[in-house]
């Protein structure tokens, strides 16, 4: 029997149980549980496999509830809040003292977003509490931005899963932490690089620190398939210098021929960027499922959310 539900009566009995969820957001599915549980913030990290050392993000509906999870929002962080809230911007600031150190990792700051599906909104409405939700996936593995794609991950550890359709953006948040009152860029994602500096001016970008990440999702081995993939700038040059014989070619915008691809996913013919976004994760899901010999990935355009693409490809590659 299936997990996916439309039914948010009975999602908001689930966590009032102290259980967990896993919700719709405009960026991925999230595994959500309330953050004053300690049960249910527990069986997250047990779902997932998560690391302990690893925080999650909260999820609010309304800034009027800021004031509860955190104790300080710097000038920029105010003004990013007003541009992209409700959104895909997800910003790391002081936490209040109520916020449970299992929350965060015991780190003294708090990840926070209002994110935008009307769904989730609605959920976040009918709750007394926020909601804490890490991506939905296995640690490591290729996030979820369908109903179907959670349900194949965990049917058998969760009781439900909350409809939502695809997910729009279908790429994590953007995370924004402070140094200061200097904002320092922590993960590229849905929001582009250039839009925040849009807002807030230049900003730093401390995504590839690896040794002690600010944000411990930027490990460099993340968003994996469990087939051999290779993030490469000419598809057909690779192939022709290789030996694999049952190959899955993702591309962004143009159609190829070779006699060793098995299956072909273009994500937007038209060459538009959001929608390459959207589609991203659900071809990589569907490649992943044909027990190819390898996933050969095009290097997106490396500007806007082609450099969050890249990113995330990058890390996904072997
Ligand atoms: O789009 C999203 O952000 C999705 C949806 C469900 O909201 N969530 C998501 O969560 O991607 P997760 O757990 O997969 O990634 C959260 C990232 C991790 O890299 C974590 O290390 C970072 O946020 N993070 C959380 N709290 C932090 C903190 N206090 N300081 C720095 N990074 C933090
Ligand atoms: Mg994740």
């Amino acid at each position: 029997m299936s997990i996916i539900s439309n039914d948010i009566n009975k999602a908001v009995a689930i966590l009032n149980s102290e259980d967990i969820v896993a919700i719709p957001t405009e960026t991925v599915y999230g595994l959500a549980g309330n953050i004053y549980s300690e049960k249910a913030i527990r069986k997250i990290f047990e779902v997932k496999q998560r690391p302990l050392f690893n925080p999650l993000i909260v999820h609010l509906y309304s800034v009027k509830q800021l004031n509860e999870i955190v104790t300080n929002i710097p000038e920029k962080a105010q003004k990013l809040a007003e541009a992209f809230w409700p959104g895909s911007l997800t910003l790391v600031l002081k936490k209040n003292e109520a916020i449970p150190d299992l929350i965060t990792a015991g780190k003294d700051t708090v990840a926070v977003r209002i994110p935008n599906h009307p769904v989730t909104l609605q959920l976040l409405k009918a709750l007394d509490f926020p909601l804490a939700a890490p991506s939905a996936n296995p640690f490591n593995r290729i996030s979820p931005t369908q109903a179907l794609h959670v349900e194949q991950y965990f049917k058998n550890s969760i009781q439900m899963v909350l409809e939502g359709g695809s997910c729009t953006s279908g790429i994590e948040s953007t995370i924004i932490g402070f140094e200061g009152e200097e904002a320092v860029l922590y993960r590229l994602g849905a929001i582009s690089l250039e839009d925040i500096e849009t807002v807030i001016g230049n900003i730093i970008v401390k995504n590839k620190s690896e040794l002690a990440p600010a944000a411990p999702g930027m490990l460099a081995k993340h968003y994996s398939p469990t087939t051999k993939t290779f993030l490469v700038d000419d598809v057909l040059h690779f192939i022709e210098n290789n030996h694999f014989k049952n190959i899955g070619v993702l591309q962004f915008k143009d159609s190829l021929e070779n006699e060793f691809i098995a299956h072909l996913e273009v994500l937007s013919k038209s060459g538009n960027l959001n929608e390459a976004a959207s589609n991203l994760y659900h071809a990589m899901h569907t490649l992943d499922a044909l027990n190819l010999d390898a996933i050969i990935i095009q290097k997106m355009p490396n500007y806007g959310l082609g450099k969050s693409m890249n990113d995330r490809l990058e890390r996904a590659a072997n």
